[in-house]
Order: C-alpha cells, then sequence, then structure tokens
C-alpha cells in the first residue's frame, strides 16, 4: 500500500571504538596536525577493529536507529546499506544486516554512490514508500574506507575514517503527513570525472579490492559548484528558499568545502552541522552521522526545515529536503 509521505521516524549512528588522531598519523606519514586541521578541520578519525566489518558498524547503527524510532526490526519490510566498502564482493552487506537484525520478511540490497549513497538511498527509499514496494525502510550509510586507503600515500590517507549512519524511513497518510518528511530529493552523476576520485582495483577489472585515488583540489572545486547548484536546484523546485533552510547537514569532507558551500548558498554557517573534526571523511556515512548528532543534542527540532547533501566519487551529487 502506498503512502502519501516518507517521514524519518528514528535516527541512529555508530563510531568503532579506536579513535586515530592526526599525532598519530604524523607518525604514519610526513604531516601535522596543523596541515590536517588547517586545511580539513579533521582533528581524529574512528577506525574498525581487526575482523570488524562494514555489516558490524551498519548493524550497531541500525539498532540504535530503531530503537529511537521505537520499532522492531520486524517492522521493517527493506534494508538498504549505502556503502562503497561491502564486506564482500556479493552477497549484498545489506542481506547480512537483514539477516543479523533477524528480519525473515521484505527485501535487501546495497547502493553504490560513494559518498553520495546515503542521499541516494533517501531519495530511493522515499519513493519506494510512496510507491508502495515498502511501508519501513531502514536505511544505512556505513563503510569501512580505512581498507582502501593508501596508508603510504598523506594527500588521502588523513582525510578518511570508518564509521555508519542509520535512519528509519516510514510511509504515513493522514493531515499530520502533510506538516513534515521528505519534501524532494535530486541526485545527478558525471562518469567523465572518473579519474579524479576512484578505487583502482575491483573484481571485474583487476580481480583486487584496491585502493582509493584521489585529486583532491580538483574535487574540492567541482564539490563546492555542483553542491550549491543542486541544492538551488532542489530548493526552487519545492518552492524553498535558501532562507528558508533551518539546518544544512552535509557529506563531511571537509571543513572548508561546508564553509565554502554555505557562503555560496548565502546561508549563515551557524545553520551548518559540523562533524568533520570528530570522525573525518565517512563517505555514506557522513551525513547520517551528522543528522544523528544535531538531532540527539536538541538543535534539530520537530517543524525544522532540514537539508541534507552530499557529493563524492562518481562524481555523484545530491540534496534532499526535509520538515523534521
Ligand atoms: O568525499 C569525497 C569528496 N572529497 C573531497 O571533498 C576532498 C576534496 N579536497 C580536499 O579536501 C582538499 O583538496 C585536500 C584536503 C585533499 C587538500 O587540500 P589543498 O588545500 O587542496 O592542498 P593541496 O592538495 O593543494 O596541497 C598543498 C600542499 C602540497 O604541497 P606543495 O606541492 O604545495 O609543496 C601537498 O603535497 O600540501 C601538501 N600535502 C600535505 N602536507 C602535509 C598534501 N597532503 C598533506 C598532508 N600533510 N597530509
Amino acid at each position: 500500500m502506498s503512502a502519501s509521505r516518507t517521514i524519518v521516524a528514528g535516527v541512529g549512528s555508530y563510531l568503532p571504538a579506536r579513535i586515530v588522531t592526526n599525532a598519530d598519523m604524523a607518525k604514519i606519514v610526513d604531516t601535522s596536525d596543523d596541515w590536517i586541521v588547517e586545511r580539513t578541520g579533521i582533528r581524529q578519525r574512528h577506525i574498525a577493529a581487526e575482523g570488524e566489518c562494514t555489516s558490524d558498524l551498519a548493524i550497531a547503527a541500525g539498532e540504535r536507529a530503531l530503537a529511537n524510532a521505537g520499532m522492531a526490526a520486524d517492522d521493517i519490510d527493506m534494508v538498504i546499506v549505502a556503502t562503497a566498502t561491502p564486506d564482500e564482493t556479493f552477497p549484498a552487506t545489506a542481506v547480512t544486516v537483514q539477516s543479523r537484525l533477524g528480519i525473515t520478511h521484505g527485501g535487501a540490497f546495497d547502493l553504490q554512490a560513494v559518498c553520495s549513497g546515503f542521499v541516494y538511498g533517501f531519495g530511493v527509499a522515499d519513493n519506494l514508500i510512496r510507491g508502495g514496494l515498502a511501508r519501513n525502510i531502514l536505511l544505512i550509510g556505513a563503510e569501512t574506507f580505512s581498507r582502501i586507503l593508501d596508508w603510504e600515500d598523506r594527500t588521502t590517507c588523513v582525510l578518511f575514517g570508518d564509521g555508519a549512519g542509520a535512519v528509519v524511513l516510514k510511509g504515513e497518510d493522514g493531515k499530520a503527513a502533510e506538516q513534515r518528511g521528505i519534501i524532494g530529493t535530486r541526485l545527478r552523476s558525471d562518469g567523465s570525472k572518473h579519474d579524479l576520485l576512484y578505487v583502482d582495483g575491483g573484481p571485474s577489472k583487476t580481480q583486487t579490492v584496491g585502493k582509493l585515488r584521489m585529486q583532491g583540489k580538483e574535487v574540492f572545486r567541482y564539490a563546492v559548484t555542483n553542491l550549491s547548484e543542486i541544492v538551488k536546484e532542489v530548493l526552487e523546485e519545492n518552492g524553498l528558499e535558501s532562507s528558508d533552510v533551518d539546518w544544512i547537514v552535509p557529506h563531511q569532507a571537509n571543513r572548508r568545502i561546508l564553509d565554502a558551500t554555505a557562503r555560496k548558498l548565502a546561508i549563515d554557517p551557524d545553520k551548518v552541522v559540523v562533524t568533520v573534526q570528530d570522525h573525518g571523511n565517512t563517505s555514506a556515512a557522513s551525513v547520517p552521522l551528522a543528522l544523528d548528532q544535531a538531532v540527539s543534542d536538541g538543535r534539530i527540532k520537530p517543524g525544522d526545515l532540514v537539508l541534507l547533501e552530499a557529493m563524492g566519487g562518481g562524481f555523484t551529487w545530491g540534496a534532499s529536503l526535509v520538515r523534521w
């Protein structure tokens, strides 16, 4: 049965216990706390323990989102895991999560849009719910990027970390549903920018997992342009203006990208949720990690207009508007 609106019923997140500070990174590669903080805003990252997989992180975040929603695992009829670091090439990490949560009905699949995976998942899940294919979706962004980093490349290894964040998305009908929920999502991609951000391995091409390669300066430039454009588009499409936004919850890649994008959109920097200092770039996990932080510390309140946005490998990018 289709629903008229998709609401966010619960949020949760999980970071692995082990913290690696910038000072720790300076023992591994030729870098410094000053350089990392000044160029990125990152102070530390969490790294998964040996044997701790993306599914473990995803399950911990998913359980917290379910508890926050006051729902049981069995209420979920679709599990989506946005990840670029699945446990295995197949089956999807989402089916492992589904099974280990004890869900024996509905479907599960992984979604691969790298750092934009959670925002892509938001749009897909909203349409699955409003189209009637699912009623209650557990959408998780989970990554173990530490496993695909070149730990000898200081231009990339200092930037990323591991983590997971999750939301329970629920179909609602009736008058209450008109007041809240997902308003709209816009998704874009451009495969011609492959060489600026990619992993140099894969089952079909090299039969290896590969390592992350990035031309950071170029990615930075495109990120600010693409994100500010797509945010303007999603606002315009829904008859809203940047001054209507209460909170921006962006992909946490670099503090300077967040500041520059807010400036371009003429949005007060105090309205930008920033968590990059605590966990670095966790790819698909970073938007729900930031969302969970701002919901649990009471910044995001019912009725607030929240804007999610992300850009990453592909390139892929997207933005979504939700009335809390
Ligand atoms: O999630 C997907 C999206 N990813 C991103 O959004 C990442 C986007 N890019 C960035 O965040 C930034 O471009 C970086 C943080 C990657 C780099 O910052 P930058 O201000 O663009 O620095 P740069 O690449 O121009 O490098 C400046 C200097 C270079 O030295 P020279 O050539 O000027 O002598 C680098 O070799 O900084 C050097 N450098 C470092 N120094 C100390 C690069 N990495 C490091 C490091 N520690 N870790």
